[in-house]
């Protein structure tokens, strides 16, 4: 494809062939740089390593509140359509891994009221995917002390009050100019709801660096609330966003979307399954004849197999360098890649699956999850609402 083939990027379309350094311009994100990655806690993390996480938005807030042992937070959210892919897990798994080594504090928001308003869906089968994800998110194994989840209709006695004064900060104009003209006046109003989710962890517990790490067709979410919380009628900063690329789907390197036509690889897929979709579906790098791959090699930077290993599933940097050369240079069969590849998600899937089962009901299992009436209370103080306000809060 030539260069500068038009591509878009907003938050309710991805189309073309992305040029990721364009948007950047476009958008107004820094690279990250080598130091910065450096700075992640622990053992680092593969996304970041290997530059899936490419851009940010005052990343140094956060990295600098981590290194100092100091409170900060990180949002990353569901738009619960449908059943979860692997594709969509992976920033809850991101965000579990710096609470482990930097205690962080994840907000969780489930935008089942965008989802309803986005898609051809009734509100009760958004309803039953919000539970099935919740489940998912649950097992993901975050620590309930520093975590809290928010389901944008069951927690619209905080959402919906702190929506309403954000949204008074936002013009149509802008919200036009930065998402394409929404198709409907609920649309219209969800970039309030999105940017009460980013500014949740700071209404709740005071003024604090807080992280927003999610693909770039997010980040005009992340621009709007930015602009709000510069205003300064509240005492929030700026939300940070850490900006990644897409997984690729099977059919190739773009967004692994639900909804085109190759399936994806669903968190409740079995081994089998996902062996099979990977063997049939997977775009390969490799040539078209077995001695042909022998004698030239194939390419690691297309082959999807390859790339699952990459972006998530081969956690060691060595290991997936020796299967990039051995692709290369023709010892590694397409067939035997994929067949790795599938192993590692099955392998990775099976955890997920178990801890997802030992979970009870999930109403009782989301208790320790939820905002506490005290929390309530605090984050509509925040956004200027009187504490006897009729707002119920229990
Ligand atoms: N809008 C996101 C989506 O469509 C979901 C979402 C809601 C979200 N709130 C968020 C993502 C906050 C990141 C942070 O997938």
């Amino acid at each position: 494809m030539p260069a500068n083939t038009p591509f878009t990027v907003t938050p309710y379309s991805v189309e073309g062939r992305i040029d990721y350094q364009q948007l950047l311009e476009e958008f107004g994100a820094d690279e990250l740089t080598d130091e910065q990655r450096k700075r992640f806690p622990g053992p680092g993390h593969p996304l970041v390593r290997r530059q899936i996480f490419y851009a940010h938005r005052e990343l140094d807030r956060i990295l600098d509140a981590v290194a100092a042992g100091e409170q900060h937070a990180l949002v990353t959210g569901r738009g619960p359509s449908g059943p979860m892919h692997i594709g969509h897990i992976i920033p809850f798994y991101f965000a579990r891994y710096l609470q482990q080594h930097a205690g962080t504090d994840v907000y969780i928001p489930l935008s089942d009221d965008e989802k309803y308003l986005l898609k051809e869906q009734s509100p009760a089968s958004i309803s039953e995917h919000t539970r099935a994800n919740l489940l998912d998110i649950l097992a993901v194994g975050f620590d309930p002390e520093r975590t809290r989840i928010v389901v944008d209709s069951a927690d619209a006695d905080v959402v919906y009050p702190i929506a309403t004064v954000l949204s008074k900060e936002i013009t149509q104009a802008t919200v036009d100019a930065t998402y394409g003209d929404p198709p409907n006046v609920g649309l219209s109003f969800y970039p309030a709801i999105q940017a009460t989710h980013l500014l949740l962890p700071q209404f709740v517990d005071g003024r604090q660096p807080t992280l927003v790490p999610i693909a770039v067709d997010q980040d005009p979410h992340v621009r709007v609330c930015r602009d709000v919380a510069a205003k300064e009628r509240y005492d929030v900063e700026k939300p940070g966003a850490l900006l990644s690329k897409f997984l690729p789907g099977l059919g190739g390197p773009g967004k692994m979307s639900s909804s085109d036509d190759l399936p994806s690889i669903l968190l409740s897929d079995d081994r089998e399954t996902v062996h099979e979709k990977i063997q049939r579906h997977a775009y390969s790098g490799g040539r078209t004849s077995v001695t042909e791959h022998r004698k030239k090699g194939g390419n690691p930077e297309i082959d999807v197999a390859y790339l699952l290993l990459y972006y998530f599933f081969e956690d060691d940097d060595e290991t997936v360098e020796r299967i990039a050369s051995e692709y290369r240079n023709g010892s590694l069969l397409s067939g035997e890649l994929k067949a790795r590849a599938a192993e590692k998600v099955a392998d990775f899937l099976e955890r997920h699956q178990q801890r997802r089962h030992a979970l009870g009901l999930l109403t009782d299992e989301l208790e320790a999850y939820r905002l506490t009436p005290e929390e309530r209370t605090r984050a509509l103080g925040r956004a200027g609402y009187p504490e006897r306000s009729l707002c119920r809060t229990t």
